[in-house]
């Protein structure tokens, strides 16, 4: 588990929510919705769903709204900070400490587990993967809505030039934590794109179902299904 960025995400937490749509410019929910939509077409009544890496509880109530009912929705997060800003705003999941890369479920569990902006966030990827092919039930879904390494030419000018010039700035002004925002930007120039990720996925025995692009490839929505 990596302490440093449980700990900047448990500094930033009170602060996480408005930042995140203010600097989505809001469409982090029209994000998520999207991913709700493609999922209810396909999931089962009254599935078992793991939010994973799900922070405040956005993805799930998303998916309460847009996808139906759920017989368990489980909100797993290893900060304790941002599982209480969880837990204030709803009751409509259990909030659950964990960590991605070990999670602390049996086999076959879930029906569905979510996955908003926290893949680029865990130490080791390849674990994460595995550990969320374990915990679904075959046939279940896997949605990833992220922001991967940019691979055309304007989503590159964005995330190399313009988001390093604001981004921290804004993310200081509201939060009074620079580097987390910073963190923020790198994080997204350093990781993986979304075909490598498809790729890497495929690897643990997944299939892909749909990947599609959010605003030009500003974020994408990955949906893959356990073989
Ligand atoms: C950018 S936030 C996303 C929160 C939420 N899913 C959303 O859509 O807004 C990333 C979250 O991933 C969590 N996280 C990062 N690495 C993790 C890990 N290895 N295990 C569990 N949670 C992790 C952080 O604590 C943080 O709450």
């Amino acid at each position: 588990m990596s302490r440093r960025i449980r700990d900047m995400f448990n500094e930033i937490a009170h602060r996480y929510d408005f930042l995140n749509h203010a600097l989505s410019f809001f469409r982090d929910f029209a994000w998520r919705r999207a991913c709700c939509r493609n999922l209810s077409r396909r999931v089962p009544a009254r599935s078992r769903v793991l939010d994973l890496c799900g922070g405040t509880g956005d993805f799930a109530l998303s998916f309460k709204k847009y996808a139906g009912e759920t017989s368990l929705m489980a909100v797993g997060d290893f900060s304790e900070q941002m599982l209480l800003k969880a837990k204030e705003k709803s009751n409509a999941y259990f909030p659950v400490e964990l960590d991605a890369g070990n999670i602390p479920f049996r086999d076959s569990s879930f029906d569905v587990v979510l996955n908003g902006f926290g893949m680029r966030n865990v130490s080791d990827i390849s674990r994460a993967l595995a550990e969320v092919h374990r915990v679904l039930a075959r046939g279940g879904y896997f949605t990833t809505l992220e922001f991967f390494r940019p691979d055309n030419i304007c989503n590159r000018f964005f995330y190399q030039i313009l988001a390093p010039l604001f981004i921290p700035v804004a993310g200081a002004f509201f939060s009074g934590k620079k580097e987390a925002y910073v963190y923020l930007v790198n994080s997204i120039r350093n990781f993986i794109s979304v075909s490598e990720y498809t790729k890497l996925a495929e690897t643990f025995g997944f299939e892909k179902v749909a990947v599609k692009a959010c605003d030009g490839g500003i974020a994408y929505q990955v949906l893959l299904r356990k073989k």
